[in-house]
């Protein structure tokens, strides 16, 4: 089998913006073929909040920036609600490209779950991200960026809304890592929910024991 691994075009120095730009030009895998564009993440390094999301969605893909979307503007309205409005977040991706299928008829693009092989081959960027920027608190939306951090045994129903240390991660000197990390849902997942208004109070109430974190 052919290997996925984006660990041939990481820069071999330089900080966020050299990063992103290596990014660009990333084949690591197949996503990048049928993606307009990398996404990178978006922030300041230097950030005390770090939040992983899974991949671009499909707005994201065309606007080259993440959480642009609806899922985006969700987030920003839990933040807000959680106290978290003013924090200049980092936000990133598990997985850099928009993986879709082709919807039967018309042109909407309908997203499809990255891999284990895709969310592997990804996941030297966002270590890489988590190096450079060093968050005080890491938070991790939905299950897709909880297995790429947390190992493939992650569910993020089980853990959802606690603080847990930070585990060791394989290329970062411990002393660089977040000291704790929560895991809450996606907030794609809020918008696909029965009870929209439950899951979004739900979402608030994980970011707010994120929140007290950074007080
Ligand atoms: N969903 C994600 O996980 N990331 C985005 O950037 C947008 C939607
Ligand atoms: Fe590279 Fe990640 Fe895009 Fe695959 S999804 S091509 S590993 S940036």
């Amino acid at each position: 089998m052919q290997e996925y691994d984006a660990t041939p075009y990481l820069p071999s120095r330089g900080g966020l913006p050299a990063l992103r730009r290596a990014a660009d030009g990333c084949q690591g895998c197949p996503l990048f073929r049928d993606a307009t564009q990398t996404v990178f993440g978006r922030g300041p390094a230097g950030a005390r909040l770090m939040l992983v999301g899974e991949q671009p969605g499909d707005q994201e893909d065309v606007q080259g920036e993440p959480f642009v979307g609806p899922a985006g503007r969700l987030l920003r309205k839990a933040l807000e609600e959680a106290g978290l409005g003013d924090e200049d977040a980092y936000v990133t991706n598990a997985v850099k490209h928009f993986k879709f299928t082709p919807a039967p008829h018309g042109k909407r693009r309908i997203h499809k779950a990255p891999s284990l092989r895709e969310m592997t081959a990804c996941r030297p960027w966002l270590v890489e991200e988590l190096r450079l920027v060093a968050p005080e608190l890491l938070v991790v939306l939905g299950a897709t960026a909880g297995r790429a951090l947390l190992g493939s045994s992650f569910r993020v129903g089980e853990r959802r809304g606690v603080l847990v240390p930070m585990p060791e991660l394989e290329g970062i000197e411990p002393g660089a890592l977040p000291g704790q990390v929560l895991a809450t849902v996606h907030p794609s997942a809020v918008l696909r929910a029965d009870d929209r208004d439950a899951a979004f109070s739900g979402l608030v109430a994980d970011l707010s024991v994120a929140a007290t974190v950074l007080e």
